[in-house]
């Protein structure tokens, strides 16, 4: 790189290094107990200066490692150690590069519901529901799985649902007989994704990790009950396209709006503007890492850890989660 000027050698340096980091991250906050195969993978990228030059040829949130890795996957990347993934990815870059270019992790979870559901069943036994970031909507359903809470169980009035959602819990959580009925729901997100669309349905198998079968299952059987109902999803930014879609919603019945896991994605700014409107339209749930929302955070009765995920009802938090609805610890009182 000799012949880069010397701003230009500087700025690739930076990016090798910044994403680097990336994956060193990525590897030891989020792959242990999950994914020893991405651990590896990540391993072997964050030493791989070959590998993180190509990486750095995509615009900056693409370099994302879940991304880059689903990417790979998507296109036919051998399930193996790192070095028989490294050569499958040189000899592939440019199909995974353009992949990577159009899409986004769009993981839709709804797991995270064993978090959201109690707080919903607080505001009343009917709601109306509106998901900002609902990817395809199967977190527009509570109303159509069944919970675990350590042992209590929740199923819906009409009986028990093939997707059961559990949750280790601690505290007080305050469980409803029944999930509250979902009198009318949509979703907005910038590019919804359709589970009757089968490349919707591979990407959305995809960015499940390759080690969680269990998600995996849970995933399919849950499309199969939104196939059944899909929802109203409308193409739009959380921000900007909010107001018109509440415009919709029914009287009579508390509107809710949602946002689990999309407003880390957010600029700052468009986080703040985010949280200033939601409360306007509704009574507003959110479901975000430490650090997403830190007038919530600044809430809590405890110094939040890093990695924690913290559930809070119109700006004030009521529950500590694990970031897939897996561990919820509930904190209000
Ligand atoms: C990690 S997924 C979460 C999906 C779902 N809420 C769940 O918890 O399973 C984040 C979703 O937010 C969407 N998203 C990201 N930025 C957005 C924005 N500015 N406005 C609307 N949706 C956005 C993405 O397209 C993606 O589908």
């Amino acid at each position: 790189m000799a012949d880069l000027p010397g701003g230009a050698a500087a700025q690739r340096a930076l990016d090798l290094e910044k994403t680097a980091d990336w994956f060193r991250r990525f590897r030891l906050s989020e792959t242990p107990g999950q994914s020893e195969l991405y651990a590896g993978w990540a391993a072997g990228v964050e030493d791989d200066a070959e590998v993180l030059d190509l990486i750095i040829g995509l615009p900056r949130p693409k370099r994302q490692p879940n991304l880059v890795f689903s990417c790979a996957r998507l296109l036919g990347a051998p399930l193996a150690g790192y070095p028989v993934f490294r050569r499958w990815l040189i000899e592939h870059w440019p199909a995974v590069a353009a992949e990577a270019r159009v899409r986004a992790t769009q993981t839709n979870e709804p797991r995270r519901l064993t978090a959201i559901m109690p707080v919903l069943a607080s505001i009343g036994p009917r709601v109306a529901l509106i998901e900002v970031g609902a990817s395809a909507g199967l977190c527009l359903y509570p109303d159509r799985y069944s919970y675990d809470y350590s042992g209590r169980r929740v199923d819906p009035a009409d009986g028990p649902s093939p997707v059961l959602l559990s949750a280790e819990t601690t505290g007080p959580v305050p469980l409803p007989e029944h999930p509250p009925a979902v009198v009318w729901r949509a979703g907005l997100d910038l590019n919804p994704l359709d589970v009757r669309n089968p490349d919707d349905v591979r990407w959305l198998e995809t960015l499940v990790w390759p080690e969680q079968t269990e998600r995996r299952a849970r995933l399919d059987a849950a499309m199969a009950i939104v196939r059944e109902d899909p929802p109203l999803l409308v193409a739009g930014d959380a921000v900007a396209g909010l107001a018109a879609l509440v415009a919709l919603a029914p009287a009579g019945v508390p509107l809710v709006i949602v946002s689990p896991a999309v407003l880390v994605y957010l600029a700052q700014e468009q986080r703040a503007a985010f949280a200033h409107a939601a409360p306007g339209f509704g009574r507003w749930i959110s479901l975000d890492g430490v650090g997403v929302l830190p007038r919530v955070d600044a809430l809590l009765p405890e110094t939040p850890v890093p990695g924690d995920y913290i559930v809070s009802l119109d700006g004030r938090p009521v529950a500590r989660c694990g970031p897939h609805g897996q561990t919820l610890d509930w904190i209000a009182g």
